[in-house]
């Protein structure tokens, strides 16, 4: 009887995109289910913006609830095709929760080395949950990163799974392909938040590859968005102690910097600056207006395209924002960080278990 692997159903990014990405013949098929996340049209928030299309690309949606799955899919079966022991990583909360679940699935060990007391508590649950060595490390992610890079310059056996490894950013360029495959053409605009830069340069790699391939007859301009208190790309030097609420992006020196420069220029795009109360805004609206909770840094890309839509020139004239198709992307899922939405949300009301008390409350007697 043929063995169903549980996999094929739907492919994951490696199957997927076997013809686009490092795999060899041994390479472990590894997958979760990762990739193949949902393109959503904007019913609501599209009125306020004035866009011809605007879409949401649900990378929330994937096994581990974030982006980073696609490119630690084909980084973790790289590590295991190379007879790597553990693999290692520094993360805010995603890439290790990611890294986690991919160890644990193929049989390697995994070391996460995170910000003490700065990961959103979902984040911390995965890595736990899947049984990685957790180190919070009493600093911030810029110190993790530099520590955790030269443990695996140092023990080769343990494989950095960190967006410095070129396999990440092959794995995660495989959203841009699925923008394409979904809109049968690219966007003109991508609105994305920037971190530690590997999601912008993987998606510019995806786009300009799609071209050349001619599976798409332009290429979009990215637009990102970095916190302002954690923008150093957008002030042009490092930021020695990043500050935000969105901790998923507290990032003070990205790793991918020079390459999200380059993205943003080869793309004519922008990468600005939006507030903590900029990105709180978005993230309440996205979840009220549209029915999407994603964590904070997520959210950061929609208040980008709230204030780039509020500038005169989205408005009106050639820049206009009318005629053009917008793709954002919701990078990870709100119930990762429940801290930041019970600190915001109005909670529940306490009520009797009795119908009168519950109609009382309803505003129904
Ligand atoms: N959104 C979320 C939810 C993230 O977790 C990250 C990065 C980003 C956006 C920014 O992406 O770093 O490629 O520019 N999280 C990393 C981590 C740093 O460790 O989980 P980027």
């Amino acid at each position: 009887m043929e063995r169903l692997t549980g996999t094929s159903a739907t492919g994951g990014v490696l199957e997927r995109y076997r013809d686009r990405l490092p795999v060899t013949d041994d390479t472990p098929m590894l997958s979760l289910g990762e990739g193949g996340t949902p393109l959503v049209s904007s019913r609501r928030l599209i009125e306020r913006i004035g866009c011809k299309d605007l879409y949401f690309k649900l990378e929330m949606c994937n096994p581990t609830s974030s982006f980073k799955d696609r490119g630690m899919v084909l980084a973790v079966a790289k590590a295991a095709e190379a007879n790597a022991q553990a693999v290692l990583c520094a993360s805010t909360g995603n890439t290790s929760a990611s890294a986690a679940a991919y160890a644990a699935h193929s049989g390697l060990d995994a070391f996460v080395l995170v910000p003490h007391g700065r990961i959103a508590g979902g984040k911390l649950a995965q890595a736990v949950a899947h049984g990685a060595r957790v180190l919070a490390v009493r600093g911030n992610f810029d110190d993790a990163l530099a520590i955790a890079r030269r443990v695996s310059e140092k023990h080769p056996v343990f494989s950095l799974v960190n967006s410095v490894n070129p396999h990440r950013i092959e794995g995660q360029k495989t959203a841009a392909f699925e923008i394409v495959d979904d809109l049968g053409e690219a966007p003109d605009l991508l609105f994305i938040p920037v971190g530690n830069a590997g999601n912008i340069t993987a998606y510019w790699r995806g786009f300009v590859e799609y071209y050349q391939a001619e599976r798409a007859s332009r290429k979009p301009r990215l637009i990102g968005w970095q916190a302002a208190g954690a923008a150093p790309i957008v002030r042009g030097e490092p930021v020695d102690d990043p500050q935000t609420v969105a901790t998923a992006i507290r990032i003070g020196n990205p790793a991918s910097w020079e390459s999200a420069v380059a993205a943003r220029d080869e793309s004519g795009g922008e990468i600005n600056a939006v507030t903590d109360d900029e990105i709180l805004d978005a993230y309440h609206l996205l979840a009220e207006e549209e029915g999407i909770f994603c964590e904070p840094a997520s959210a950061a890309c929609v208040a980008g395209l709230l204030k780039y839509a509020a500038r005169p020139e989205a408005l009106e004239g050639p820049e206009s924002l009318r005629d053009q198709t917008i793709v954002c992307v919701i990078t990870g899922h709100g119930l990762k960080d429940p801290e930041t939405a019970l600190a915001t949300e109005t909670e529940a009301t306490e009520v009797d278990a009795d119908l009168a008390a519950v109609e009382s409350a309803m505003g129904l007697s």
